[in-house]
């Protein structure tokens, strides 16, 4: 018998999912080829590297079958190895086991929410933040999603003491805070070291974990920004480890990284 209402079989979260409107955008961009949507960070497709990428691809299939076969679930060994090195160029003091190699910023986001968020948990974001990212931890059904306000810095240090009692006032448990500390997602907001250091410090506090998502610190004009001004809140971290940290190589079809000393990353027996 043909099955008329496939719906009835979701889950409480299958439920409550809904295209992004990033994605409903996206459709929206993909019919007209004379729109330049801005909604959506989609790079300009020239800077797409197709000679390097043909180039890899020849290379890997060329050198045997093994290329196409099943690898280590946290990623390709040499890249983790030379991520460890990026994350150290970037003063990030983790190793290959702290990493994670993932496909886009989103899947990480994602992964975070499913190890750290809880049915009685609060996540704090910034107001206004990032939609796929309200997505990711919503998943998780958390108690709560509180917007903490930003000034022209980026969070606003006295909003997130107010948020943090607000939310534990009502019986839930502030978990973690998820910030995007370089050029915000959406007001481009570039946060300032010594608040980077106070959200550390707010976390040790408060026994929360900060989520920093990094997809564009790599993304700036050059003498418009010190390179010391984009370093992570991981980079401070040396207390704790406080702060998970998810970096991007590059926009467009690659990989992201998950940098945390969580068991989830390093394995069980680590
Ligand atoms: C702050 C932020 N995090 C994550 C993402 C998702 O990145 P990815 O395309 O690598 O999954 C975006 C994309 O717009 C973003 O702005």
């Amino acid at each position: 018998m043909p099955l008329q209402d496939v719906e009835r079989f979701l889950s409480p979260t299958g439920r409550e999912l809904h295209a992004s409107a990033i994605r409903r955008m996206g459709t929206v961009a993909a019919r007209r080829s004379d729109l330049i949507s801005f909604a959506a960070g989609y790079p300009a497709p020239d800077l797409f590297p197709l000679d390097e990428l043909r180039e890899i691809a020849a290379t890997l299939l060329s050198s045997g079958r093994d290329a196409l076969q099943y690898g280590p679930t946290r990623g390709h060994g040499p890249l983790i190895d030379e991520l460890a090195r990026e994350m150290a160029r970037r003063h990030v003091a983790v190793t290959s086991q702290d990493l994670l190699v993932t496909t886009g910023s989103q899947q990480g986001l994602d992964l975070v929410a499913r190890v750290l968020v809880g049915p009685d948990d609060a996540v704090l974001v910034e107001a206004p933040t990032f939609t796929g990212a309200i997505s990711a931890f919503g998943n998780a059904r958390p108690r709560w999603i509180a917007g903490v306000r930003q000034d022209d810095h980026g969070i606003d240090l006295e909003d997130l003491e107010r948020a943090t009692a607000r939310v534990r006032s009502h019986g839930a448990r502030p978990k973690l805070l998820y910030v995007v500390p370089n050029f915000q997602n959406p007001t481009g907001k570039l946060m300032p070291q010594d608040r980077r250091h106070a959200l550390l410090a707010w976390a040790e506090r408060h026994d929360c974990l900060i989520v920093e998502d990094d997809p564009y610190g790599a993304l700036y004009f050059e003498g418009e920004v010190e390179p010391d001004a984009i370093r992570p809140v991981k980079a401070a971290d040396d207390a704790g480890p406080r702060a998970v940290l998810q970096a991007r190589l590059r926009p467009g079809p690659d990989r992201g990284h998950a940098a945390a000393r969580l068991r989830a990353v390093r394995g069980r027996r680590a």
